[in-house]
């Protein structure tokens, strides 16, 4: 079969993807994963692209790649639409085009909407376990992370309010906070805050007058029985205030693209992005915008057949993860934050299902002490080759 139409049988028969066309990618994710280890750590899907992008893509390079003409940022480039169309489609948002404004990746946009909203030494409240680059980079940026650890309460991941405030408030030790980076859905536990949760965080922020950054780039990737409700959509006064951060690489696969998009409802910060703009901090790629673009406007039917296999995926999880791992399942995304802490694996349990499982796993320590002794696993990959990484896995512990 060509390479073409095996990626296309994939999507009726996502088995279809075998382990010898994988092994080959040249990717963070696969090229670490010899001689037969399979690979579940990083957050990049196994599955073919979506054909519209492709098509997008491939048009481009037929067309034009001279120098684009989106210098315009009061129409929000070439994006703005795009985003704002979908933000209020699928999540009831009235985005604003103006708004947008475009980066390379999360943690860039991030690094650039704190480094323009707060000064040196002001607080920035995050919840923890986090992905991993975020904490570090508010310290590298010479603002103090203050961090507050979202734990486990009746049976779900919870974010305690009462101890956001006394953080943000510098109750808790450390200079008060001036901003809070939120992430929802939750990496890596998978949470989708409540509509509640969030007029909670929210009401606070206004008391408090802080900057919000909401990272929402799973917020497609929600299961049936939950609903993602962006940050900003809660109220103007809540949008005034918060940038919105998302991009293609979770929902869409295209982290290898480099294109992200914040929707900056701060004009103050949004002023100061376009002072700096194109000077600082380069500019994103003709093919990443209409990759993105397409995968906005015409990848809904690709998506929802993503998210059928994710379901199934993820009930196989569910079933067969052996006794001493436990997991909440996650409402969004396609990782498992799988608790270790109970079975005697040494200090880092990643290190021991890649030695007796041959299986790489995220360490759950990246994410912030509340993940010591936690992994997480990337379900993101054909059916078959996940009931064989949870076999061995199963195997590994001697079920
Ligand atoms: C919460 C969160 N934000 C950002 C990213 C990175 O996104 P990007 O590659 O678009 O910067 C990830 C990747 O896993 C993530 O989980």
């Amino acid at each position: 079969m060509s390479a073409r139409n095996a990626e296309a049988a994939a999507w009726t028969d996502p088995d279809s993807l075998d382990l010898a066309a994988l092994s080959r990618r040249d990717g963070e994710k696969w090229s670490v994963a010899k001689d037969g280890v399979l690979p579940a750590w990083v957050a990049d899907m196994d599955f073919p692209i979506a054909p519209s992008i492709r098509q997008a893509v491939l048009h481009r390079m037929d067309t034009d790649l001279g120098y684009p003409a989106w210098y315009d940022e009061s129409e929000g480039g070439p994006l703005g639409a795009a985003f704002a169309h979908r933000a209020h489609r699928r999540h009831g948002f009235a985005a604003d085009p103006a708004h947008v404004r475009l980066f390379t990746d999360i943690n860039q946009a991030m690094q650039v909407v704190l480094q323009l909203g707060t000064a040196p030494g002001d607080g920035v409240a995050l919840h923890t376990p986090v992905c991993p680059p975020f904490e570090d980079t508010i310290g590298k940026l010479g603002r103090v992370a203050r961090t507050v650890p979202i734990r486990m309460r009746d049976g779900a991941w919870r974010l305690d309010v009462d101890h956001l405030r006394d953080t943000v408030t510098g109750r808790r030790g450390g200079p008060p906070c001036r901003a809070l980076f939120l992430v929802n859905p939750h990496n890596p536990t998978g949470r989708v805050l409540r509509r509640r949760e969030l007029l909670d965080i929210a009401a606070l922020a206004v008391e408090h007058d802080l900057l919000v950054v909401s990272d929402e780039v799973h917020a497609d990737l929600v299961y049936p029985g939950h609903q993602h409700i962006p940050f900003a959509s809660l109220s103007d006064e809540v949008a005034e205030r918060t940038v919105t951060l998302t991009s293609g690489s979770k929902t869409f696969n295209l982290a290898g693209i480099r294109c992200a998009v914040a929707h900056i409802g701060v004009k103050a910060v949004r002023d100061a992005v376009d002072d700096h703009q194109g000077l600082l901090f380069g500019q994103v790629s003709a093919l990443a915008v209409d990759a993105l673009k397409a995968a906005w406007t015409s990848a809904d039917g690709w998506l929802d057949r993503v998210m059928t296999v994710l379901r199934h995926n993820r009930a196989t999880v569910a079933e067969q993860l052996p006794p001493g791992v436990a997991c909440v399942l996650p409402e969004a995304t396609y990782l498992a934050w799988l608790d270790c802490r109970a079975l005697d694996l040494g200090e880092e349990p990643s290190d021991f299902f890649a030695r007796e499982a041959r299986v790489l796993l995220m360490p759950g320590s990246l994410f912030g002490s509340e993940g010591a002794g936690f992994v997480r696993l990337n379900f993101a990959t054909p059916p078959r080759i996940l009931a064989e990484l949870l076999r061995r896995i199963r195997g590994a512990l001697g079920h």
